[in-house]
């Protein structure tokens, strides 16, 4: 018998459901008055609290030792507790959302980033994040696609499998490391009409070729725990759910990790109305092997009764709390229950110069340049820069989960662009500050003013923060308030204004795009926003980002995505003037304003010479395929290389254009690299009727270019 066997063999039942429950660090740290909601609420007495395996959320180091402590004394068996957070782009120095972060198509900035967001969170107490989100996601008005890495799952699983590579480290037992927790499993980012928590309906095929594929590359990477979505997927919510947890997950997948639920989406299954009572919730979860019940009170209320009725049986029981001792096993906690927590380090770390350098460089290759007639880069030489709008000195541009994360620690556009060009050359005004008001015109004569002195303009707009995020969707993509009428007077006023956005979605920016010669989406880009915003307005960075979710002309257009099928009768390929019976719009174009895969640079890369090895493949050969790739600007730049293919007949409708592959390359003024990939049959399958992962031999073409754009095209085929 090993330590964890003889340690489970002398657990009360009380104790071991103990293992099997995680609450919030104020249920242990506030007064009695405070938390007389919750607690009362939860049903839970003091024992049961003192039993608890894991805490949610905590305010500072010594607060995780006097709770870990006061656990350990009182506990019989020395059971350390587990402390959990979100730390999803930083802990107090933040780097972009991860829909921006994505952009960068750059696993390793992912993994520096991870790295800074590891050494603050552990030195603070922390010592496993609910990171990766890899929810795959069509449709802008869910506020929680900011936290995704958007619509492709290839983009998706590697920036998210470098995160679990930076959390963890040389070893998530040692100080500065984290254990990672993949979510939502599965399909949350389905959500119909783009409203959190609503129900997912899709089919199998396209659940296992769209959105299990984030998930799958987090537990081939690594990832020790699992937690499962809110949402019903195709009838039942996913903790409930024994084709997501028992079929896939545990059988198909071979997951032995631990679950832990949602927060209170144990709870919630009776709202959804699969359990009728908090016991059957309880049942429905356990035997879907949810091994952590998170902020509820089923398991503590009703397993030792399951139990004791025969529904479970207790070896089913140890089998749940045995992965939960094992992960902590994992953690070191046996060996050391602060994990290395350590107060005055983690002051040392918060916002030092190596991490802000670090969050600088991935917002900076995380904004993405959509528009540009030649305005930008500005000049350091101008005499006069107006810095307008809402966001041209707003300190929220954290993002919506920005953890421990300070607004006031941001560098805003405004003391960027002071920073580069002092301050007598730059004014500002915000034209219009309540972003909630239809009608604040208050500030536009100033700021039209500002703009009328100015050589050039820097109009900063967006949305609030809390304009995404967990529960915050929207049916409106366009800036909020008067931003867009700010846009019309200034740019009136002063036609060189580049504008700016900070945004935790893809926003509907048709008008923008009409009338601004310049516009670049910062996304919400964290501690360095401002600085990294002001180095790449004024050249002193290259701007290389690319959309990893389409930008729509409007919200009607929701949900909208690259990979699509071309349906019989495909609006963008029949004559341009075809007008009805078509598969498209009256009032809007087919296509989005901006693809995926897009985003400009200063530079210009021009791509030649597609060569392939052959023009066969065979189940068991591979296809070289080489490009050119031209820096033919007086700029060094980045490119993100993108390798699209199309199957030209399957036996379902096959996407008409999907990422294979892609490389990040950098190319000084007028150099020229061959970019190599190798196409392998591996990457033609898909999900057939049956459910098989397969390919069909056929024809295919290679593209070069990005979604919707192709510059260079060949033909293949898999014989
Ligand atoms: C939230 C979120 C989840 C998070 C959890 C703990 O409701 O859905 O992403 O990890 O609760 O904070």
């Amino acid at each position: 018998m090993n330590r964890l066997e003889k340690l489970l063999s002398q657990m009360s039942i009380h104790d071991k459901i103990g293992q099997l429950t995680q609450y919030n660090a104020a249920l242990y740290t506030k007064t009695t008055a405070e938390i007389t909601g919750p607690k009362a609420k939860l049903g839970l007495t003091d024992e049961d609290l003192a039993a608890a395996g894991s805490i949610l959320n905590f305010a500072s180091v010594q607060e995780m030792k006097d709770i870990q402590d006061k656990h350990l004394q009182n506990d019989p068996n020395k059971i350390p507790m587990s402390f959990m957070m979100d730390v999803i782009h930083g802990y107090r120095t933040i780097f972009p959302i991860p829909l921006g972060l994505g952009c960068s198509f750059d696993p390793e900035i992912a993994e520096e980033c991870s790295r800074v967001a590891a050494r603050e969170a552990s030195a603070s107490g922390v010592q496993v994040t609910f990171t990766p989100m890899v929810d795959y996601v069509r449709d802008a008005r869910w506020g929680r696609v900011m936290e995704t890495c958007g619509e492709e799952p290839l983009v998706t699983g590697a920036l998210a499998a470098a995160q679990i590579r930076g959390f963890h480290g040389d070893g998530m037992e040692k100080p500065g490391n984290l254990a990672t927790c993949v979510k939502h499993y599965a399909g949350y980012g389905g959500a119909e009409a783009g409203r959190d928590y609503n129900l997912v309906e899709v089919s199998e095929r396209e659940l296992r070729e769209y959105y299990l594929p984030g998930y799958k590359a987090c537990l081939d990477a690594g990832a020790p725990m699992v937690m499962p979505s809110f949402n019903s997927l195709n009838g039942i919510p996913s903790i409930a759910n024994p084709m997501l947890m028992q079929k896939i997950l545990r059988q198909e997948w071979g997951f032995d990790g631990v679950v832990i639920s949602d927060y209170n989406a144990i709870g919630e299954l009776l709202p959804h109305g699969v359990a009728a009572d908090q016991k059957e919730a309880a049942k429905l979860a356990f035997e879907n092997t949810c091994d952590i019940e998170m902020c509820s009170s089923g398991y503590f209320h009703h397993l030792e009764a399951l139990i004791k009725e025969g529904i479970f049986t207790e070896e089913q029981l140890d089998a749940a709390v045995m992965r939960v001792l094992k992960f902590k096993d994992q953690l070191g906690l046996f060996d050391d229950p602060y994990h290395g927590a350590d107060a005055e380090l983690a002051e040392r770390l918060f916002l030092c110069d190596e991490h802000r350098a670090v969050v600088k460089k991935a917002a900076a290759e995380s904004a993405v340049l959509l528009k540009n007639d030649g305005l930008l880069p500005l000049s350091e030489k101008l005499n006069k820069v107006a810095v307008i709008g809402p966001f041209a000195d707003n300190h929220g541009i954290n993002g919506f989960w920005s953890c421990n994360g300070k607004d006031e620690d941001t560098t805003t556009v405004l003391q960027g662009v002071t920073a580069l060009l002092g301050d007598d050359k730059v004014v500002t005004a915000v034209g219009c500050g309540n972003l909630w008001d239809d009608n604040d015109t208050a500030g536009f004569a100033e700021a039209v003013a500002a703009a009328k002195e100015a050589d050039a303009v820097i109009l900063c707009l967006g949305e609030p923060q809390n304009y995404s995020g967990e529960g915050n969707c929207r049916t409106d993509l366009r800036l909020p308030g008067m931003q867009e009428e700010l846009a019309k007077q200034v740019i009136a006023a002063n036609p060189n204004t580049a504008v700016v956005l900070f945004n935790g979605r893809p926003l509907d920016v048709s008008l923008l795009h009409k009338i601004a010669p310049a516009i670049l989406t910062m996304w919400f880009p964290g501690t360095e926003g401002g600085n990294a915003a002001a180095e790449l307005i004024f050249g002193k960075r290259n701007p290389c980002g690319k959309l990893t979710m389409s930008f729509p002309h409007n919200v009607g257009q929701c949900p909208i995505y690259y990979n699509h099928p071309n349906t019989g009768r495909p609006r963008w390929r029949s004559q341009p003037d075809h007008r009805g019976y078509a598969s498209d719009y009256i009032d809007c174009a087919t296509l989005p304003l901006y693809s995926f895969g897009y985003g400009l640079s200063y530079s210009n890369f021009q791509y030649s010479d597609l060569i392939l090895s052959s023009r066969e493949m065979t189940m068991d050969s591979n296809i070289q395929v080489s490009v050119k790739v031209r820096n033919d600007s007086d700029r060094a730049g980045k490119e993100v290389v993108q390798l699209y293919m199309r199957d030209l007949v399957g036996s379902v409708v096959r996407p008409v254009q999907q990422l294979i592959a892609f490389e990040k390359i950098s190319l000084e003024p007028g150099e020229e690299k061959t970019v190599s990939f190798t196409v392998t049959e591996e990457m033609l399958r898909f999900y057939d009727m049956e459910g098989r992962h397969i390919s069909e031999k056929g024809d295919f073409t290679l593209m070069i270019g990005h979604a919707d754009h192709f510059v260079l095209t060949e033909k293949f085929q898999l014989v």
